[in-house]
């Protein structure tokens, strides 16, 4: 599998692993988790994604728990991590309302708990993990550079992102922002006309793509009842077969035909279908399958 450039000159795997669900796995012992991050592994996909929040704050410390077994995992490994989301948890009791936090303090604290739950020295790539509408771009700037500088993190990103809240962001910034990690799949293809995906292309940064499967939503879809979704369902389902995969591996080409270079995060928790992930990679797909696929995907053909 081939490595997608950061505008740091670092690389992320082009398709990555989503630590999301990791809490809601039927196992989820040391065992079980590395044998989750063994078959990423063997297919190339070295780049695993999480959140502070994930499982309710459990989940950085599952996968951390399976990097102390097995320490050597750590330099083949890229990890990326996000902050800003305050849920409303028995893990934060003075928390009255879901909110974002960037302030300095929130985030640097964020960064040693994550650290500390994923049992590493260094996080590969903290991104704020959605735009906070109070958020002093200035300050925040200033501790993002100041994080990298420190050495606990090697470099920042963007998720959820606006083109204008990229822009603001890195306009207080010495360091360069490296990714926006967006949703983009067939159930939610804004972001190919919304500016999102334009503006990363400009700024020469990959996206990273979440819920690529629409979390799920993608391969369960009724394929009998004649609707848009239906016909998706049925059209992806026929590109399977014609290439020998399945519908979730023709759904990951159809994103990585895109030229902004975008990285999948896929997210299952089984292990057969995780040996599949990579299986996006030999579908064939070229620019009227993509178009037929986008025209399912919009209900409608293109003007
Ligand atoms: N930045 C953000 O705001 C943000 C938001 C959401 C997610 N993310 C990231 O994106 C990652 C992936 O998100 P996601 O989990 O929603 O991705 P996804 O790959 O679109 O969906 C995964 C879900 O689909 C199910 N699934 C997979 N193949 C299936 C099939 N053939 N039939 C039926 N169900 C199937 C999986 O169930 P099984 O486990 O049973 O296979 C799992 O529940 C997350 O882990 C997280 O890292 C980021």
């Amino acid at each position: 599998m081939k490595k997608i450039q950061l505008p740091n000159g670092r690389s992320l795997s082009q398709i990555a692993y989503g630590l999301w669900r990791l809490s809601e796995a039927a196992d989820t012992r040391v065992d079980a988790n590395l044998a989750r991050i063994d078959a990423c592994l063997a297919q190339g996909i070295s780049t695993f994604d999480h959140a502070d929040i994930y499982g309710d704050y459990r989940c950085e410390a599952l996968f951390g728990q399976a990097l102390k077994a097995r320490p050597s995992l750590r330099d083949q490994i890229e990890i990326v991590t996000k902050t800003d989301i305050m849920l409303l948890s028995a893990q934060w009791p003075q928390t009255r309302v879901k909110h974002y936090d960037t302030t300095s303090a929130h985030v640097t604290a964020s960064v040693e708990r994550s650290l500390q739950r994923l049992c590493v020295e260094v996080i590969d790539l903290l991104l704020i993990h959605r735009p906070d509408p109070l958020c002093d771009a200035q300050a925040l700037g200033a501790c993002l550079d100041g994080l990298i500088d420190s050495g606990k993190v090697r470099a920042v990103g963007a998720s959820n992102f606006q083109p204008w809240d990229a822009d603001l962001l890195q306009s207080r910034m010495k360091h360069r922002l490296q990714t926006n990690q967006i949703e983009l799949s067939l159930l939610h293809v804004d972001p190919l006309t919304n500016g999102q995906m334009a503006h990363a292309q400009t700024h020469r940064m990959p996206v990273m793509a979440w819920s690529p499967l629409g979390g799920g939503r993608l391969l369960t879809q009724q394929t009998a009842d004649g609707s848009a979704s239906s016909r998706l369902a049925a059209k992806l389902e026929q590109l399977a077969q014609a290439s020998g995969t399945d519908a979730s591996a023709v759904a990951v080409a159809w994103l990585l035909h895109h030229p902004a270079g975008v990285i999948p995060v896929m997210g299952s928790n089984r292990l057969d279908r995780i040996r599949a992930f990579g299986q996006g990679l030999e579908v064939p797909m070229d620019r009227q399958t993509w178009f037929e696929l986008y025209e399912l995907a919009l209900g409608h053909e293109v003007p």
